[in-house]
This record gives structure tokens, sequence and C-alpha cells, in this order.
């Protein structure tokens, strides 16, 4: 028998935890008959606005799509690159690929994001954008990287997916370039309970372009005025997330309490390389979307763990973009990029974790590494 059982993720419990409340929003919305393009998207929207502090807020169908809008909105198309690390989930490269331009990929430092040296050495003649990737709920040094953007003349897209709420010198990630885009899948930092993005900017020119392309080109009157798409969050999935908005700061509070728990627990433990840990840097606020450590012997400690109930997984089915042999990107050489993937593991992190549940996994660690 194992002692305990700690799941990587627990997707029951976040309805659970909110049953009453959410059950009433649910039929509320229901009772309305409000589906699409209701007040509580648009509640939604002006939460999400002010929260970030920024001019325009749409809630799109998911992550990859309010990639796809923003890259659009930004006028890239058929000729261009865009600059993205391989270190990130399919879909910021292939938003690049579906608006018909191609993925330039670079590798990432060792706080697993975009690496700024490596962006200035993949720009050429046809760079128009750089989208970094704000991955595990941190931003990334976005002062080297609007510096570069500024040099060259190129828009930078922020693919914060796994970024609401993380901020690089007092700045949330999404709000520095020309758009910043996020995912609310259910494991996400903020989740609803299906699919559901959104996409923001301060640029009015932008913010028209993705009204229009989110809603089949509609203006305001309901005219088709240009090209557009269907991509709008669900009135009931922004319902949902108007209640999660709620607890939604004390929820990145106490991420960043249990990524402190590791840290205190494995900072000693040779053999690993660790996230930076909160507030250890007074750039950056990270709010851990996940604790992605670097392990020797990582295969052998999954199975260590796995035998002692803690599930663990390595992110994005344990390939970088370049790996995929199917996406035609297997020449690329990306070293540090290609060390991650041999030594990279996601310890559990969530809201649904006790202290106690994450010392256990501190635990099983030291006891793999015959630390004690
Ligand atoms: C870094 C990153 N970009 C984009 C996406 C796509 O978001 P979605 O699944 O909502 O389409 C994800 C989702 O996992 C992600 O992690």
């Amino acid at each position: 028998m194992v002692a305990r059982q700690v799941p990587f993720f627990n997707y029951r419990a976040l309805f659970e935890s909110q049953e009453k409340q959410i059950t009433d929003a649910v039929v509320d919305v229901m009772r309305r008959g409000a589906y699409i393009l209701q007040q509580d998207l648009a509640e939604f929207e002006r939460r999400l606005r002010e929260f970030l502090g920024v001019k325009y807020a749409f809630g799109v169908a998911d992550g990859t799509n309010a990639l796809i809008i923003a890259l659009r909105a930004a006028g890239i198309g058929t000729g261009d690159e865009v600059i993205v690390p391989s270190h990130t989930y399919v879909a910021s490269a292939a938003s690049i690929h579906f608006v018909g331009a191609t993925p330039v990929l670079v590798e990432c430092r060792d706080d697993h994001l975009i690496d700024p040296a490596g962006v200035r050495r993949a720009i050429t003649a046809r760079t128009r954008a750089i989208m970094p990737v704000q991955l595990n709920g941190r931003t990334a040094a976005m002062d080297e990287i609007m510096a570069i953007a500024a040099e060259h003349g190129l828009k930078v897209i922020e693919d914060a997916a796994q970024g609401l709420g993380s901020r690089f010198r007092g700045r949330f990630a999404g709000t520095f370039g020309a758009a910043g885009t996020f995912s609310f899948y259910p494991a996400k930092l903020l989740g609803c309970f299906g699919d559901g993005g959104g996409v923001v900017t301060n640029d009015d020119a932008m913010g028209e372009q993705l009204a229009l392309l989110r809603d089949h080109g509609r203006d305001a009157r309901g005219e088709v005025v240009a090209w557009g798409t269907n991509s709008r969050l669900d009135n009931l999935q922004a319902a949902i997330l108007n209640i999660k908005f709620q607890s939604f700061a004390a929820d990145l509070d106490r991420r960043r309490w249990l990524a402190a728990i590791y840290d205190e627990g494995l900072r000693d433990v040779s053999g690993l390389l660790l996230p930076p840990a909160p507030g250890s840097d007074p750039d950056h606020h990270d709010v851990y979307q996940n604790y992605e450590i670097e392990a020797e012997r990582r295969d052998e400690l999954k199975k260590h763990l796995e035998d002692r109930g803690v599930r663990t997984i390595i992110q994005f089915g344990a390939r970088a973009v370049h790996q995929y042999e199917g996406l035609g990107l297997t020449h690329y050489r990306l070293p540090r990029t290609e060390l991650l993937y041999r030594r990279a593991l996601l310890l559990p992190m969530n809201t649904s974790l006790s202290d106690d549940d994450v010392q256990y996994v501190v635990d099983c660690i030291r006891g793999f590494y015959g630390c004690h």
C-alpha cells in the first residue's frame, strides 16, 4: 500500500470545491437563454481588462484561436517569419503556420523561457514578429525582447496561455507587445469547464481588428465589414470564469506558497535544477502554472514517484516543437532545449493540493536521491 495518492491534476475537484455557486450560475445562464455574446461575457471581459490594466480584452474560443486571431490582427501572413521558442506547446507554432507564416524556433534559457540571444541570431529579412511564450506562470525577460523588437521593427505577440497574473518588473504577462493571449483550459491558472481563451491589447487598431475577427467580421451594428471567423468564448464559460475570478488572486498566492515548499525542500538536492523560487528575483513575479524541474535520472525518478502514488508528467508529450516527426522541423539543433527534454519533469502543482501532499512529494524525491 502506498502512503498517499497525489494526482497530477484533479479535474473533478475544480467543480466540487464550488459546486453550489457554479451550479446556480449555470442554471441562471440557461434560464436566461443567454448563450452567445451576452452579459456574462461582457462582464468577464471587463474583469480581464481591469485585472491586467489593458484597453481591450476579448473572450475567444481557446488559447490557440487567440493566437491565430492576434497574429492576423497584427497583419502577419504568407511569407513572414515569426520567432518562437521550441519549448512550448505545439499550438504556439501551429498558430503561426495557420496564418500562412513560418515558425522559426529558438532556444530557451535555464528558466525555460525564450532566450533573447537566440532571438537575435534567428532574425532574417523576413522576420515580422517575435512570440515569447510566458511558460509555467513566468514572464520572460521582456525588456530584452522589446528592445530587440524595437531595434528591428518587429511586432511582439505574447503567448501568455500559461502566464495570466505573472509579472516582469511589475507589468503583467500579455501586456507588453501588440497583443497578448491566454488559455482558460480547465487546468490553466484560470480555468473554465471546457475550452476558452482570451486576447488583449492596448492598441486601438488591434482592438478593432480583434473584435471583427472573433465575430464573423461584424461591427457593433451587426454589419459584416471585413472577413472574420467564429471565435467567441461561450457565455456559459464566461459565467463560470466570473466565479473563478473571485478567488483568482488567492489561487495565485496559493501556488506561490506551494512552490516555496518545493523550493525549501529540494533546494539542497544535487542532481536537480529547480525553477526560480518565489521572490528570489525582484524582476519576476511568478505564479507557477507548472513546477517544472530538471532532474538527473529523470525517468527513474518518475517511476520512483509513481510507485509511491505521485503522478508527474513531462510537458507537451515529452517533445519540443522541433522534435515532432510530423511537423518537418527536425533539422533544428537546439542543444539547451534538447537537454531540457531529457531531464524535464512537472511535479504536481495546483490549488487542490494540500501542503502535506507537496511535502510528501518532496520527501519522496529526497528519498530517491538519498538525501535525508
Ligand atoms: C504555451 C501554450 N500556448 C498555447 C496553448 C493553447 O491553448 P488552448 O489549449 O486553450 O488552445 C497552450 C495550452 O495548453 C499552451 O500551454
